[in-house]
């Protein structure tokens, strides 16, 4: 069942319920080692990157339940601060153990996380933080060893990259630190906001959080609470996406419209006729191609990196000329060759993609090597003419919850093989 057939040609209209965020749900379950109170987390998505996180606190001693997408979590009973190398390789996110687990123990190895192959994606940003804040490092045979002898001290730290990874760590760090942390140049995505409000239900002190500076106030201890993860952004984003090349209509629901404003404008460049409310967003095409658009990916409020192969298609299939130019990573553009497979006229310069649209897609047998790219093969399959066939779908199970049954509810034709 690593396959899927995707039956082509398909409009793709009507209702779906937008999960919660992966990108903040993993921060947060690792942040429960923070404090040894139960804690409660309800909309965690389902995804196989949230159950290897479960996994990993699991095997470091935490009770956990979870069940219909609530949590409730007790690492009271964590008695271990290294975590097995063969887990936490599977997931980049397991780096955000790091700050928890030396808080809580004063010690910390962990192994060098693995993820998505988009880039060399270096961690130095989150080991210079931890450093400033008073931690001892040692890095050898991918292993990360960090202790400390007395608390971290609150410190003013400038993260020379935007980087919502190290901004992440280093929030979790400062939280029961000694004084007071600035956070200077940090990254402003609504996960980071989602994070701080988590933090301060257990009784942190953390101001500004979602701006590019953040104050940290530490405390000296953290309880337990409630907490409901925010809806998943890049989700909704890639929803929206599936109805413009498809010429439909979806509704996004239980979704947060504030936090797609750069992308909406984009779909509305493209010719789509945009509709929000308090939780919702609505999409029509009203049955016709989109318009090619330029898009820059950067940092938040820019459009998300993690959007970017999904506009690509957009242009693949829009009328005239468009560029998409990559900012945040190095080498994600793998997925490119199976579009060009599938008849996308498309070429790279530097960053960039320079896609001319063509009329249609055909199917083909393609292979899908990262998150955002397999399910950007999948929404082709769904609007090429034939059958196309997903190769190493797993990718995709990392971060997008019951993708193929949503899409077919809206009128696609996937299954398993
Ligand atoms: C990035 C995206 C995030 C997205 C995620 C998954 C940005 C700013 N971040 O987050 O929105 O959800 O990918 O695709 O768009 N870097 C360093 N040293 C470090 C950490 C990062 O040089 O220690 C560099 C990275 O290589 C990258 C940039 O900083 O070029 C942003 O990294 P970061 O935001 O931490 O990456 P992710 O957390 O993976």
């Amino acid at each position: 069942m690593n396959k899927l057939y995707i039956e082509g040609n398909k409009n793709l209209n009507g209702n779906v319920r937008i999960s919660g965020s992966k990108n903040a749900a993993l921060p947060i379950l690792f942040m429960t080692i923070l404090t040894e109170e139960k804690i409660k987390i309800s909309n965690i998505p389902q995804l196989t990157d949230i159950t290897i996180a479960i996994e990993l606190l699991k095997s470091l001693g935490a009770k956990i339940k979870y069940r219909k997408k609530l949590l409730c979590i007790d690492t009271s009973s964590i008695k271990n601060f290294s975590p097995p190398y063969d887990l936490t390789k599977k997931i980049r996110a397991s780096i955000w153990m790091l700050a928890p687990l030396l808080i809580r123990f004063g010690q910390a190895k962990i192994s060098l996380p693995g993820g998505c192959k988009i880039g060399s994606r270096p961690i130095d940003l989150h080991i210079k933080g931890l450093i400033q804040l008073g931690a001892k490092i040692v890095l050898e045979k991918n292993y990360i060893s960090a202790s400390i002898r007395k608390p971290l001290v609150g410190k003013h730290i400038y993260i020379k990259k935007i980087s919502v990874g190290a901004t992440i760590t280093i929030m979790s760090a400062a939280a029961l630190a000694q004084g007071t942390t600035i956070i200077e140049n940090a990254a402003q995505e609504p996960e980071i906001i989602d994070i701080a409000k988590f933090l301060n239900t257990l009784g942190a002190n953390i101001i500004g959080a979602g701006s590019n500076k953040i104050f940290i106030k530490g405390v000296i201890k953290l309880t337990g609470g409630k907490h409901q993860i925010i809806p998943d952004r890049i989700e909704t984003g890639t929803f929206l996406i599936a109805a413009a090349v498809s010429q439909g209509y979806i509704t996004c629901c239980h979704t947060e419209p504030k936090n797609l404003k750069k992308v909406l404008i984009k779909l509305s460049e493209s010719g789509a006729k945009i509709k929000t409310g308090k939780d919702w967003i609505q999409l029509d095409m009203r049955g016709k191609k989109p318009k090619s658009i330029n898009v820059s990916t950067s940092p938040y409020p820019g459009i998300p990196t993690d959007m970017q192969p999904q506009f690509t298609l957009l242009n693949s299939i829009s009328q005239s000329k468009g560029v998409i130019t990559e900012n945040i990573f190095e080498n994600r553009f793998i997925y490119v060759s199976e579009l060009i497979k599938m008849g996308a006229q498309i070429k790279i310069k530097n960053n960039s993609i320079i896609c001319k649209g063509v009329t249609n897609l055909y199917s083909q047998n393609v292979f899908s090597n990262d998150l955002r790219g397999s399910a950007t093969l999948v929404l082709a399959g769904c609007i090429a003419r034939g059958i196309t066939i997903v190769n190493n779908i797993y990718h995709f199970k990392r971060g997008y919850e019951l993708f193929s049954e949503k899409l077919n509810k809206l009128g696609a034709n996937i299954k398993y093989i």
